[in-house]
């Protein structure tokens, strides 16, 4: 059973798309302002890239997305097929196991900027043992040395005060480590109620990225901070 995609996904995502348009905004402004190579593009966990871009995707000459779920790839096609078509942007639409099959990728696309779209913050609610899901998460930067790569990722999601409106994104650096002054800030800028879920992503990115928070309207009285930045090539 896919936890973290899936009709459900789509439908809450098709149903939440004003309530998710100010985040999706914020991603698409950080997105179209960063200077990653824009040749191919691999995108993890595209599903139907409810949060994606369009005017990001077009910018590449051949976009390859995978998801495990069978329904992203003629979702995805549905919502940005048209678009890169008549950008003539190679589209290609692969059903399965994207992460898996991340060193193949590499190894055949080494000019390619890798994307990890909103997946990796999910990984904890596929593995029973989340001490191993962190370590993961924190080796994947040695395996993605030779390419250029970025994620947008769940950092922490749960309640939050109703009454308030959510923050403006903040810049910063990436660790942002959860008992600094400025992540406390940020959080309390959210009106997050503790407990809080830890999507276990804080070692994700490369020490000293430069990163975006953006605080994202998932549900009634529930929000997730996201995280996003990229790293380029280091082999
Ligand atoms: C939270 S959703 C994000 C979807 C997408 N980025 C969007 O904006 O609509 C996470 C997605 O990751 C996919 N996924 C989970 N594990 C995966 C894997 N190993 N390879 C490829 N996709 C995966 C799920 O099927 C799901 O569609």
């Amino acid at each position: 059973m896919n936890l973290t995609g899936g009709w459900h996904w789509h439908w809450r995502a098709w149903r939440s798309q004003e309530r998710w348009a100010p985040a999706a905004a914020q991603i698409e402004t950080w997105l179209l302002a960063q200077t990653m190579p824009r040749d191919q593009l691999v995108l993890i966990g595209a599903s139907a890239g409810w949060m994606l871009p369009t005017a990001w995707l077009i910018q590449f000459k051949e976009v390859h997305a995978w998801d495990i779920d069978p329904w992203a790839a003629p979702l995805f096609r549905w919502r940005h097929g048209r678009a890169l078509r008549q950008h003539g942007t190679l589209l290609q639409l692969h059903t399965g196991d994207g992460l898996g099959a991340l060193t193949r990728c590499t190894q055949s696309l080494p000019n390619a900027f890798f994307w990890f779209d909103n997946v990796l913050g999910q990984l904890r609610f596929t593995a029973d043992d989340v001490q191993s899901v962190e370590r993961q998460l924190g080796q994947l930067k040695q395996k993605m040395r030779s390419v250029a790569w970025g994620s947008v990722h769940d950092r922490m999601s749960g309640r939050c005060s109703p009454s308030g409106a959510l923050p403006p994104p903040q810049q910063g650096l990436a660790p942002a480590a959860m008992d600094s002054p400025q992540t406390q800030a940020w959080l309390h800028r959210m009106g997050a109620i503790s407990p809080c879920l830890d999507h276990l992503t804080e070692q994700v990115l490369v020490e000293g990225t430069p990163v975006q928070h953006t605080a994202w309207d998932f549900k009634p009285g529930y929000a997730h901070w996201l995280e996003m930045g990229w790293c380029p090539k280091t082999l």
